[in-house]
């Protein structure tokens, strides 16, 4: 049997076919492109997602025996707001997870309706990402738009609507609208009530790794493959890596640097924190997480080599790097605003504390170690609730830079377990995939078979404690900066 894995993410769609003995047969990554129409804006077009992903599903099956394809499932960039209308068109472009214009309607939601009743319906707080106030802005800013919606959907959940005609969510994803009752695993009344949206609008609810139906038939001609292929819920692009990485059950962490950087851990309990300032979400495993996530991780250092210094060669630069843990630089890593902790679409990045001797490592340097200290201020909310962890996985595009992985462990003091594939949410879907087709009685007895640590990094005592000196003169810069952050984005 063969399962699809499909990462819907910002930059690309990530596709990837495996066996049930987890082995992968082929990986293909499809592109589309990320539209900023105002600074702080971030859309895609869910037309681009759908095509791009037929595309790779054609590419990743071709070679293949395509009678043993036995399930499709994703991981998918989360909070996106994908609005159809009753003939099912897309009506305006996806505003995605990483948008920060809808600062008024956060606002209206966690001062006027309230944190506590928030956090009491939904179990979080509003970001300016979530979806709740993407869909209130629609309706403040575009009342036509707003009028014309027959159905609302997460961007994965618009390719299972494409291939399979089931309108449908998974409860990890769903948890990251603001709308959904994270602890009883439902869409929260009270809060559809307060978006004013009817239930009719919104998806069924599905676990992650349940089926929710099978391929069109015309999907499965188009795409060569049998009609009776299942398609499986998948999950939000971080539940889908933690999957894939193995971080399931209790207690498990793990970071992912992408586009945005999260620290992810799992929990057999539903909890939140007394400050809903880490994100508190039903997982893929059937269970809860706790996450905190900011907006700008491995993009930063795209931005910084490819925009700014003007390379692609980033292991060259990284190369001149060779004083860890005393650098005078700092970087505040929030090119998009910041999410965890400091939910602030106003925060912007800078670079602090160069001299005439600064040089070009060192800014780089700084770039790849603002993220980690950021990451670490997720990482000392989860501590500060009493949650103890030791070691993490970790995934993503930055995870594959054996010196990021090094600043990371030492300066979130962990130890950093590699996995054989570091595909996270395309590995994670796919394993979704081969439990809903029956492969696996669960999540945790499938990835237990599948996941394979390969190597593990140690923190260095000494470096950890240098890197701890640095964290604390970091986590002065961002409060000192923020009113004049307030300043230079005031139109
Ligand atoms: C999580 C989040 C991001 C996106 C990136 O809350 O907003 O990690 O899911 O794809």
């Amino acid at each position: 049997m063969l399962f699809a894995g499909v990462d819907l993410g910002t930059s690309a769609v990530k596709l990837l076919l495996m066996d049930e003995k987890g082995k992968i047969h082929k990986i293909v990554s499809k592109e589309y492109p990320l539209f900023f129409p105002n600074p702080g804006w971030s859309e895609q077009k869910p037309e681009d997602w759908y095509a791009q992903t037929m595309a790779g599903l054609k590419e990743l099956l071709e070679g293949s025996d395509k009678s043993e394809l036995a399930g499709i499932s994703f991981g998918g960039q989360m909070h996106g707001l994908v609005i159809l209308d009753k003939d099912d068109n897309v009506i305006r472009p996806a505003i995605l997870w990483n948008d920060g214009r809808t600062q008024e309607e956060t606002d209206y939601l966690n001062n006027v309706i309230g944190k506590d009743k928030l956090s009491e319906y939904t179990a979080n707080i509003a970001f300016a990402g979530f979806t709740a106030p993407k869909i209130l802005w629609v309706r403040n800013k575009e009342p036509e738009n707003f009028e014309r919606i027959a159905k609302i959907m997460l961007p994965k959940d618009y390719l299972a609507y494409m291939l399979s005609g089931v309108h449908c969510t998974d409860v990890s994803d769903a948890s990251g609208m603001l709308l959904f009752d994270v602890k009883n695993r439902c869409w929260s009344r009270e809060m559809l009530e307060i978006c004013h949206v009817r239930e009719d609008q919104m998806a069924k609810i599905f676990e992650s790794y349940e089926v929710v139906g099978t391929l069109k038939p015309e999907i499965a001609a188009e795409l060569g493959v049998s009609d009776q292929v299942k398609v499986i819920a998948g999950a939000g692009d971080n539940a889908a890596a933690a999957v894939g990485t193995g971080t399931v059950g209790d207690g498990m962490c793990n970071i992912s640097l992408g586009t945005s950087g999260t620290i992810f851990i799992s929990s057999e309990n539903f909890g939140v924190d007394k400050f809903n300032a880490l994100h508190a979400f039903a997982h893929a495993d059937g269970h809860y997480h706790l996450m905190g996530c900011m907006l700008s991780a491995a993009s930063c250092n795209k931005w910084w080599m490819e925009d700014i210094i003007g390379t692609k060669d980033f292991a060259a630069e990284q190369a001149a790097i060779d004083k860890l843990g005393e650098n005078h630089v700092f970087y505040l890593p929030y090119l998009m605003g910041e999410r965890s902790p400091h939910n602030n679409p106003n925060a912007r990045s800078t670079f602090i504390g160069m001299t005439m001797d600064t040089t070009r490592a060192d800014m780089t340097q700084a770039v790849l170690e603002g993220v980690a200290f950021a990451l670490r201020d997720s990482l000392e909310v989860a501590k500060a609730l009493g949650i103890k962890i030791e070691r993490t996985k970790i995934c993503g595009g930055g995870a594959k830079s054996p010196l990021w992985r090094k600043i990371i462990a030492n300066v979130l003091g962990l130890k950093v377990d590699m996995i054989e594939s570091e595909e996270g949410p395309g590995y994670g879907g796919a394993i979704l995939a081969a439990v809903g087709c029956g492969a696996f009685a669960s999540v945790e007895e499938a990835t237990a078979a599948l996941v394979k640590i390969v190597d593990t990094l140690d923190p260095d005592p000494e470096l950890t404690a240098k890197y701890d000196a640095r964290y604390q003169q970091f986590r002065e810069i961002y409060p000192t900066c923020k009113p004049l952050f307030d300043i230079i984005t005031k139109a």
